[in-house]
């Protein structure tokens, strides 16, 4: 596992153009199994879970060649319906290729998916909605079995908004039999992207983006093309950044009405935030206001960008609570931080984060992306050097990290 030396008290300042969104591109790259003929992504990210999905997809069967930005997948040959356990372990989102295999070729068995290390992540609500659409489950020794004739439309009412399961019954449903409305769905602006995306290859999928999502099955899908929409998290990670190290930086190319939430609460804690068509400029001169925040499916705050919040509230004038409410396990990096010197309490799914001035570099480890990316940022912010570990985490979500913050100012080092 190798290192980032950083070198701390560097303002992030300038401009970083936002590199297409990796939670859209993974699930359209699951989704090109289903299109018997190729497939042309671009604006894809150049990151590690892009080179697995893709791995996974070869493995599948499918054809994948990759030119800078620019993925072509063509899934026309014959499909083999497992995904293997030492790939689904390695990255929870290939658990969206169940959908699409089962759609495809009427079976599909998968290993139980792994990822971040950020709590448990079931994936009852995927197998709920895909048996209420006619498939039937067996789980045996790590790997979950489903086999379906044909699947049928139905309503599906959801527990919670699971991107995740929202996403598998989505494209399940595209070429099912009948119609399938699935009722508090997510409204991910990801989920939007890959209803338009299926839609350029046949399908008839209306209200994505919205709680209520109907789809009319159609026989079979055909070739096309799709630019992935750009990344909120990433342009969300800048944006706090320039926030939390005091700097001045403009996000270029990217979707500011997806990141509204952020903007407010930016606001609130002071920065100075002016919106374009598709450009944000975050800036900020002292210390951070506290404030409460709390994570929710979107429309609300993403807690993807919890960490990076934390960052910047650890050095605000004041307490803030921040409630976790998507992902139990998120605060285990606390302890990272607080070895950074931040005051933070966590109980339960709260956190009680009392303002300090300084950050103070010590050596850290970065347990998952988004935890990783907010301890480097706390490292630009701290007085002295940080050390992040473990940073193959942050490429596995983050393209260009490094060089994207060299040019914004910050001076880091790789170590191997
Ligand atoms: C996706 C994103 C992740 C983001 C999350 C929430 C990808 C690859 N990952 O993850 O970055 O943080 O959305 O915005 O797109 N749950 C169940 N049963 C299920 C499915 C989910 O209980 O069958 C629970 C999970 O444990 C979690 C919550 O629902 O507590 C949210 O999970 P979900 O929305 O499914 O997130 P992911 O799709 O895994």
């Amino acid at each position: 596992m190798s290192s980032y030396l950083i070198a701390g008290r560097t303002p992030l300042e300038g401009e970083v153009r936002i590199s297409g969104a990796k939670n859209s591109a993974l699930k359209i790259m699951a989704a090109a199994l289903m299109v018997p003929g190729k497939v042309t992504l671009t604006r894809v990210p150049r990151i590690t879970d892009v080179t697995l999905m893709a791995e996974v997809l070869t493995r599948l069967g499918a054809h994948v060649e990759s030119d800078g930005d620019r993925l072509t997948i063509d899934a026309s040959g014959e499909l083999s319906d497992e995904t293997p356990y030492d790939l689904v372990t390695r990255m929870r989102a290939s658990i969206q290729v169940l959908g699409p295999l089962l759609a495809r070729l009427g079976r599909a068995r998968v290993a139980m998916p792994g990822g971040d290390a950020i709590g448990s992540r079931p994936i009852d609500l995927h197998l709920g909605g895909l048996e209420r659409m006619g498939a039937k489950f067996t789980s045996e020794h790590g790997f979950v079995e489903g086999v379906a004739d044909r699947l049928h439309g139905t309503r599906v009412l959801l527990d919670f908004p699971s991107v995740g399961a929202t996403e598998n019954l989505l494209m399940a449903a595209v070429t099912a039999e009948g119609t399938t409305s699935i009722e508090n769905a997510a409204r991910e602006p990801e989920i939007q992207d890959l209803a338009v995306f299926l839609n350029r290859c046949g399908a008839k999928v209306a209200g994505a983006g919205t709680p209520s999502i109907t789809i009319v099955g159609v026989p079979e899908l055909h070739p096309g093309s799709h630019e992935i929409i750009p990344d909120r998290i990433e342009a969300g990670t800048y944006a706090i950044g320039a926030a939390a190290t005091r700097g001045d930086v403009t996000l270029t190319d990217m979707r500011p009405d997806h990141v509204e939430l952020l903007q407010l609460k930016l606001e609130e804690s002071g920065a100075e935030v002016t919106r374009g068509d598709d450009e944000l400029r975050v800036a900020m001169s002292g210390r951070p206001r506290p404030l409460d925040l709390v994570t929710l499916p979107y429309p609300g705050f993403a807690t993807d960008l919890q960490p990076l919040m934390m960052v910047l509230l650890g050095q605000a004038e004041g307490s803030s609570i921040l409630t976790e409410n998507v992902f139990e396990a998120r605060f285990l990096f606390v302890d990272e931080l607080n070895r950074m010197g931040c005051q933070i309490r966590v109980e339960g799914h709260h956190a009680v984060i009392r303002g300090i001035e300084h950050l103070s570099g010590a050596p850290v480890r970065a347990p998952d992306i988004r935890a990783g990316a907010a301890l480097v940022i706390g490292g630009l912010c701290a007085q002295g050097e940080t050390e992040v570990f473990d940073i193959e985490h942050i490429a596995r979500g983050y393209e260009d990290f490094d060089a994207k913050l060299a040019g914004l100012g910050a001076a880091l080092t790789v170590r191997q």
